[in-house]
């Protein structure tokens, strides 16, 4: 069988919400993008993800017009409930800085753009195998795969876009002796359930106590979001439907505090976390964005935000250096005899220098990580439990919780970070 090739400017491995967002940007600007992704969409649109949107995030899928379902089946949270030993603290974002987050899932964000992306046209081959991307470091990057239908194909392009995920291959072509790996993991993780049952409160409620971290959240009306923490190893089906709301409602506390509406679980997972970002995130003709550069942990529901943050970072960044590339093409092809850029006389593509647009974008998307790396890395120790617990650690978070929900400058600090940043 005959390869089938594809040119376009960007290619994009990964059709999760960076990827698929990154190509409907690019092709509101003119540049046209085609993108694979290994999962089926329908697989992608199953999978239980945080639900959280900064108003950054909110803004930008109203604003590229994508037909999102955001403002009509989201929900506008204008603070979250702190709680500790049972005591509970409002935080009012929009008194604090005049922010809100909605509650809208992040798999329906992705069919969103999902969906926008197929009906406006958009190249897009899900279920792909064999996926390889060649020649980054040169001006004729490519990507190559077998689709679904086992038709071996090849995307040929001027740049490629790595936003697949946090188990990221393209990741890997930064070479080792250019990229650092700044890492972390964390002795816990998190038992997440989907109930049938109404909300237990009408904010998201993250709690902790002596038994450790819960998270009240939601999805709709009738179906309901839990988290709490346990060791990496446990085995969701170790614990039962009674066992798991009696835990949860003895972190919330039992006396005179929130009452846990409990309902059957449809769903139980346990999903371990760390933290991490590759440093940098452009090398030759590949930049990564989203979980394929950096993942945090969950507890600032900053994963998603911070991926389409990338996005509006990279994509004036693209613009910028697609324009200079079809400037110095033009200009060569009007002074000089040579061959297009990408090929020497022998047929072998040079290798490139990192365009300095894609390093610009490297520097201003790290600096917006590491801020979202320090509040989700706080956020989870000041909320869980650590395995080597005593009275002293214990006293000791509650008097670091009491001082950001004791003053409205702690509780700025939160609300601050919480709702995003501005750019
Ligand atoms: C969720 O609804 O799944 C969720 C919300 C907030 C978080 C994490 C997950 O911080």
């Amino acid at each position: 069988m005959t390869e089938h090739t594809t040119r376009v400017d960007v290619g994009i491995v990964g059709g999760g919400p960076a990827g698929l967002m990154t190509a409907l940007l690019l092709k509101r600007r003119g540049i046209s993008a085609a993108v694979i992704e290994t999962r089926t969409k329908d697989t992608i649109h199953r999978t239980q993800r945080a639900g959280i949107l900064e108003t950054a995030t909110v803004n930008m899928l109203v604003d590229a017009e994508v037909g999102s379902r955001v403002l009509t089946d989201g929900h506008e949270h204008e603070g979250t409930v702190l709680s500790f030993d049972g005591e509970q603290h409002r935080i009012d974002f929009q008194a604090l800085v005049g922010r809100s987050v909605w509650l809208y899932p992040q798999n329906e964000v992705f069919y969103d753009l999902a969906n926008a992306w197929e009906c406006e046209g958009g190249e897009i081959h899900w279920a792909v195998t064999d996926t390889q991307v060649h020649g980054v470091e040169t001006a004729a990057p490519r990507i190559s795969f077998t689709d679904a239908a086992g038709q071996t194909r090849s995307i040929a392009a001027d740049l490629i876009v790595g936003t697949d995920g946090s188990r990221s291959m393209c990741r890997k072509l930064i070479p080792e002796s250019v990229r650092t790996d700044h890492f972390i993991s964390y002795p816990f993780a998190w038992f997440g359930i989907l109930c049938e049952a109404p909300p237990t409160a009408p904010e998201l409620i993250y709690a902790n106590s002596e038994l450790g971290f819960a998270l009240i959240s939601q999805r709709n009306e009738s179906v309901q979001r839990m988290y709490f923490q346990c060791d990496p190893d446990t085995d969701p089906e170790s614990w039962s439907e009674d066992a798991i709301f009696d835990h949860i409602q003895a972190v919330l506390g039992t006396e005179g505090g929130v009452q846990l509406k409990r309902g059957p679980i449809i769903e139980k997972t346990v999903l371990p976390f760390r933290s991490y970002v590759c440093d940098p995130l452009s090398h030759g003709r590949l930049v990564l964005a989203g979980d394929a550069g950096h993942t945090v942990p969950p507890t600032g529901a900053k994963g998603l935000n911070l991926a389409l943050a990338d996005v509006r970072a990279l994509v004036p960044r693209v613009e910028e250096f697609i324009t200079e590339l079809r400037a110095s093409e033009s200009d060569r092809a009007g002074s000089d005899r040579s061959g297009p850029e990408g090929e020497t006389p022998d047929g072998e593509a040079p290798s490139v220098e990192t365009p300095e647009p894609l390093r610009r974008y490297s520097r201003t998307a790290l600096d917006r990580v590491w801020k979202a790396q320090n509040f989700s890395y706080w956020a989870t120790n000041l909320l869980h439990r650590q395995p080597e617990e005593n009275s002293f650690t214990h006293r000791r978070r509650r008097g670091e919780f009491d001082a950001i929900t004791g003053s409205v400058h702690g509780q700025a600090y939160f609300a601050d970070s919480y709702t995003g940043w501005s750019d």
